[in-house]
């Protein structure tokens, strides 16, 4: 027996390495034929460990002091070694995080991957949506800019219109009657420790529940019915490692190139990774022309906008954006389609997801413009059609299944689909840029 094998066996009596790397890597057969689609929740743990390592650098010369705050982001730009490349890594990863984040949920709504067993792989990941926005929105206070004072100020405010406890609530958030140097305090220490570890924590349920019952697949075919019974594996399944891992290491690869092509030539995005007035110092007594929150932020800041006031209160924007949010997370029970996968849906699902998609892409581009009267008309039919793509989903599932029936084992990716695929992809960046430019 070799060095290796006998520390092995010494770890192994002690800690279950071997049974856990069996179980969840090299024995844990997946489906055979993932696509593209399926890069992503690998993506997401990446940037994760991203996000993660560059925020522990970042801490070291970052400064939680109201006074301090704007100088040490500049001193860690200009001063520190490597800190420039550390902190535009920080905030591309965040943008990153939701366009990989935003593909993988797409992902799950494509192929029904919430649907019945997986309902708490979906919720966890819901959670992890919800946390996520609650990391980046408490992250872009520290630089203490002016959209990060005004931006927060704006968001905190939302909660004084809450009935009754409204007023005292912002008040208990800001830990201040204005976003101050207390409100900084207290969102380093959430962004810093508190939300992350939460996140952590949810990911693993998220990866724990995923194992328990497998993964889905494009074709949304339990392959844990169809078991060989000489070797107990699934026909249709394929060990995680050697295939999955190497398959995975390409969508890195790919991600990374993105990645550094956009942290070295565009780290602002055209203002929309980083936005120009937060360049500027916080200044409490010049609140900047226009306050848009981040693009990630955007379709749901619009579900907020395109609610008017009732009865005198704001409340009830502030209920539509959470219920745009906490809507997704009942997916699995709202969905009443007998079959996941799209490739076997009816018209009317598909036919309803066109405009899901017009409706969240067209609310992005309208939360991220100032206010006009069209625009608001645009955001209300939009968010209209955002929420009768969830609530009449028990409705146009029902009994809605398409002319292909659901095949018993997993098909191979054709020609005809790819080029469908790449067609509707190019329509809908096309039909995004001409309605950005026109509205
Ligand atoms: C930090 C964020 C997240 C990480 C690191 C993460 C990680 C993963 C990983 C590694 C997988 C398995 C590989 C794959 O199927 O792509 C997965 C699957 C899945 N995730 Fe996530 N995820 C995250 C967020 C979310 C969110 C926000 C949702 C939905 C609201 C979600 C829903 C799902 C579903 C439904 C599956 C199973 C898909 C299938 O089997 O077809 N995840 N996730």
């Amino acid at each position: 027996m070799s060095k290796g094998q006998k520390l092995l066996n010494w770890v192994d009596e002690r800690f279950p390495l071997s049974s856990t790397l069996k179980e969840h890597v090299t024995d844990y057969y997946a489906p055979k034929n993932f696509n593209f689609w399926y890069f992503f929740g690998s993506l997401a743990l990446l940037v994760l460990v991203i996000q993660i390592v560059t925020g522990i650098f970042l801490t070291m010369n970052y400064k939680p002091d109201a006074n301090l705050a704007f100088l040490s982001v500049e001193y860690i730009m200009r001063d520190v070694p490597g800190g420039w490349i550390i902190r535009y890594m920080h905030s591309t990863g965040a943008s990153m995080f939701f366009v990989v984040v935003y593909l993988h949920m797409f992902r799950g709504l494509i192929y029904g991957s919430y649907k019945q067993p997986r309902e708490l792989v979906w919720v966890f990941g819901s959670l992890i949506f919800l946390v996520l926005m609650a990391e980046a929105f408490m992250g872009y206070l520290l630089p203490w800019g002016q959209m990060s004072f005004w931006g927060a100020q704006v968001i905190v405010n939302l909660f004084g219109s809450i009935p009754v406890i409204g007023p005292d609530l912002s008040v208990w958030i800001r830990g201040d009657y204005v976003v101050s140097d207390a409100t900084l305090n207290r969102f380093f220490a959430l962004h810093v420790i508190a939300v992350p570890l939460v996140l952590l924590a949810l990911v693993v349920a998220h990866l724990v529940a995923l194992h328990e019952v497998g993964s889905n697949n494009p074709d949304g075919i339990e392959i844990k019915k169809n078991k060989d019974p000489k070797t107990g594996h699934p026909v249709d399944g394929i060990p995680f490692h050697p295939y999955y891992t190497v398959k995975d290491v390409l969508g890195v690869a790919v991600f990374l190139i993105v990645f550094s092509a956009i942290v070295f030539f565009l780290p602002e995005m055209g203002g929309y990774f980083l936005e120009h007035p937060n360049f500027d110092p916080a200044d409490p007594l010049k609140t900047p022309p226009h306050i848009a929150p981040v693009w990630y932020f955007t379709p749901f800041y619009a579900i907020l906008r395109a609610i008017p006031s009732f009865f005198g209160t704001q409340v009830w924007g502030v209920l539509g954006m959470g219920a745009g949010v906490v809507v997704i997370a009942l997916l699995p029970w709202l969905d009443k389609s007998p079959v996941k996968s799209i490739r076997y849906r009816g018209p009317k699902f598909k036919f309803m997801l066109v405009l899901f998609i017009i409706a969240f892409i067209g609310l992005g581009i309208l939360g991220a413009l100032p206010a006009t009267n069209t625009r608001t008309v645009l955001s209300q039919i939009l968010t209209v059609v955002y929420f009768a793509f969830f609530f009449g989903m028990p409705f146009y599932t029902k009994n809605d299944v398409g002319t292909v029936p659901v095949p018993d084992r997993v098909t191979e990716s054709t020609p005809a689909r790819q080029i469908r695929f790449l067609v509707l992809f190019a329509v809908t960046i096309v039909g995004a840029a001409l309605f950005a430019m026109f509205v």
